[in-house]
């Protein structure tokens, strides 16, 4: 068999672990030929690739970021663009993709397969955790210990100035990072987009804590957070050359109105791109490997249409139809009934 693999989208620690399991047992195992696509659709439609054996995946389990490189934009941008994904699959004899993607290559990856006939299987990834129907993506839990590191370093320098930190952390759709990182790190407050913020009542959380003598303030934002209609003045953001909003001026606007509001110093910090960067952590290393496992185990049964995912701890398949245009929101019991239970 040719089974091409391509990873989409942001980057997210623990791609090339999923490239490793892939390689290892189509390869190594099953002595099948794994081509790796560049740069995610723009490989494909290019032809540009390479053949991954053993050796070129050698080393790369604790790898950041992805050997095949990753972009977003999909066939679905050019007018002949599946057609021409379709003459590439029969110009390199390819029986099998594997697209290891977050919402938006799924989505493209499930209308590929259902809506087009293509043979491509999906594997969930990205920090944000917000892919529907799996349980957990890889690469989040790696982003949040990033974060935790990053409040617990916030507590001293915030508490020997007595400042209020704001530290914005990844998540446009979905809180899952701001949420647990707040969580483990102790914040004084979390924002997260599925629940509109009031900026009163932040600052009263705020005033709360320092009139009990605790001194120093750390808010989690993620850079999705909103304000509840016309309670705080957010500039239009910007967006990128895909169309989608620019984030990271929410904390600009969050941490002046608190120093205003509460009289206290604040200061921003915006965690960014580091979040997505380095090694992965133990746990998504082992979920990624089963993932890329997994996914050859899909393209052998040719559950073409069909990612692999998370559920009670067992690896299982299902559609990626279920992914095409949502995004898995936070729990919102572990918001209410646990996280605000230590705000304050
Ligand atoms: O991969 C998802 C994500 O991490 C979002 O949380 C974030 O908004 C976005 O990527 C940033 O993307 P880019 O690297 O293209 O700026």
């Amino acid at each position: 068999m040719n089974i091409g693999v391509l990873t989409g989208g942001g980057d997210c620690p623990g791609l090339n672990a999923v490239i490793r399991a892939i390689v290892r047992k189509a390869r190594s195992v099953g002595g099948h030929r794994v081509l790796g696509f560049y740069d995610s659709w723009d490989g494909v439609l290019e032809k540009r690739y390479e053949e991954l054996d053993i050796s070129k995946v050698r080393g790369i389990l604790p790898k950041g970021g992805t050997i095949l490189g990753t972009r977003r934009g999909s066939p679905f941008d050019y007018p002949d663009g599946v057609q021409r994904t379709r003459q590439v699959f029969n110009d390199l004899a390819l029986d099998a993709l594997v697209v290891i993607g977050g919402n938006g290559s799924l989505t493209v990856a499930s209308m590929l397969a259902d809506d087009h006939g293509l043979p491509i299987v999906g594997v969930p990834k990205t920090i944000d955790n917000d892919v529907v129907g799996t349980d957990a993506t890889f690469g989040f839990q790696t982003a949040v210990q990033i974060a935790t590191d990053a409040i617990d370093r916030l507590h001293t320098t915030a508490e020997s100035h007595d400042r209020v930190m704001v530290i914005e952390v990844m998540g446009r759709d979905a809180g899952w990072i701001a949420l647990h990182a707040g969580l483990a790190g102790g914040a004084t407050a979390i924002l997260v987009p599925e629940v509109p913020f009031d900026i009163k009542e932040v600052a009263a959380i705020v005033s709360r804590r320092h009139d009990r003598g605790r001194y120093a303030s750390i808010v989690v934002v993620a850079e999705g957070a909103k304000p509840k209609l016309g309670t705080l003045e957010v500039p239009e953001p910007q967006l990128d050359k895909y169309g989608r909003e620019l984030h990271g001026s929410i904390s600009q606007v969050i941490a002046p109105e608190l120093s205003r509001l509460t009289g206290f110093e604040s200061r921003v910090v915006q965690l960014g791109h580091v979040q997505r960067g380095g090694t992965p952590t133990a746990y998504d290393r082992v979920l990624s490997s089963r993932f890329g496992l997994a996914a050859v185990d899909a393209v052998y049964a040719k559950a073409f249409g069909d990612m692999v995912v998370l559920s009670c701890g067992r690896i299982e398949r299902r559609s990626m139809q279920v992914t095409r245009g949502q995004t898995r929101t936070i729990d919102l019991d572990l918001f209410n009934d646990v996280a605000a239970t230590f705000f304050g």
